[in-house]
């Protein structure tokens, strides 16, 4: 059956923000993750502690770090590639980070610059230092549903790669449709297999929407007993190394859906939506949020 509660991670300042062709001001991000902190979110993702070399649109993760205002009973979560930008995200104030690996060697290489195997020596070292200091890790596997550079992945592929995340320590597996390509029924099989070896406790899912997919594959999701949803207020996101992928489904839009289905959330729909409104006019763009949509057409 379905879960009472569902936890929603917020990504939009980091997924929605990295994959915006104008670089959005310190000061409007910082706003933003104030306001979004506003709506009963438990989780945001601020922003990620990589090179400003391959992601100039992150070049300030520690100003924006440091910039905004921690709301009690929110996390704050960062993105660490490596040791460097671990120790650099804990002098900035995090007190959470995700290492982000993926389940395609072509796209570990394209987006990380190293290979699977490569990357696990990597997040291991943050993992460690990160125990010692008591900071959680997320783990995230990209290309859980398809890759960009190499089409179908095997739900045996992810689940190797999301057992080692989960054995180094990782608390929570977060499984990326980074392009958007899965079905309900990819979801399915990728599911079954890696929930035979993770307690969908320790799961959540990361769907872009490129295909229009992404509420469905939640939905089946759901069913299978997985309670942590990734989403992107008005639709915002996408991944500087994935050509083509379109945003993360839309936090309005799940929001909505997990309400009509009477699943508790603690998220109020009408400020994710003034959130929403706020970044959009910022950045000048239209929101991809179906309900986003619709009410202000009302
Ligand atoms: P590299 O060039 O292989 O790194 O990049 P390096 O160790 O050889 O160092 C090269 C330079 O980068 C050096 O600077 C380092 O100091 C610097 P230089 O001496 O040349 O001036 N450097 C760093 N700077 C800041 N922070 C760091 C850091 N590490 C090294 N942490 C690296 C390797 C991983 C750094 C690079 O490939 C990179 O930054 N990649 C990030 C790519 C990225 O952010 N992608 C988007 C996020 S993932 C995503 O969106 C998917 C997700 O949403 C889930 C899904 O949808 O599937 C999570
Ligand atoms: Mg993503």
């Amino acid at each position: 059956g379905l879960p009472e509660y569902v936890k929603i991670v917020e990504v939009g300042p980091r997924d929605g923000l990295q994959n915006e062709k104008v670089i959005v001001p310190t000061d409007i991000k910082i706003e933003f993750i104030n306001q979004l902190s506003q709506t009963g979110l438990s989780v945001i993702e601020v922003t990620s502690f990589v090179s400003s070399r391959w992601v100039p649109q992150m070049a300030d993760h520690s100003e924006v770090m440091r910039g905004i205002h921690q709301y009690p009973g929110v996390r704050y979560p960062v993105l660490t590639p490596n040791l460097q930008g671990f120790h650099r995200a804990v002098a900035a104030g995090a007190t959470e980070i995700s290492v982000f690996g993926a389940a395609s060697e072509s796209f570990s290489k394209k987006n990380i610059n190293c290979s699977i195997e490569e990357s696990m020596g990597k997040f291991e070292e943050v993992v460690k230092s990160a125990k010692h200091m008591n900071i959680p890790v997320r783990g995230y596997v990209s290309c859980a549903l398809g890759c960009p550079y190499e089409g179908s992945i095997t739900p045996q592929k992810v689940t190797e790669v999301s057992k080692r995340l989960y054995g180094m320590g990782c608390y929570e597996i977060s499984l990326g449709d980074t392009i958007g390509v899965g079905t309900p029924g990819s979801m399915k099989r990728m599911l079954e297999s890696v929930m035979k070896e993770i307690p969908s406790g320790a799961l959540a899912v990361h769907c872009h929407d490129t295909y229009g997919q992404a509420l469905a594959n939640i939905l089946m999701a759901l069913q299978m007993g997985i309670n942590v949803v990734d989403s992107a207020v008005s639709g915002l996101g996408g991944c500087p190394y994935a050509k083509g992928a379109s945003g993360n489904v839309a936090t309005e839009d799940l929001v909505y859906m997990l309400n009509g289905l009477g699943l508790n959330t603690g998220v109020n729909l009408y400020k994710v939506m003034e959130a929403g409104d706020f970044i959009c006019k910022a950045v000048n763009k239209t929101t991809n949020s179906k309900v986003a949509q619709a009410s202000f057409n009302a």
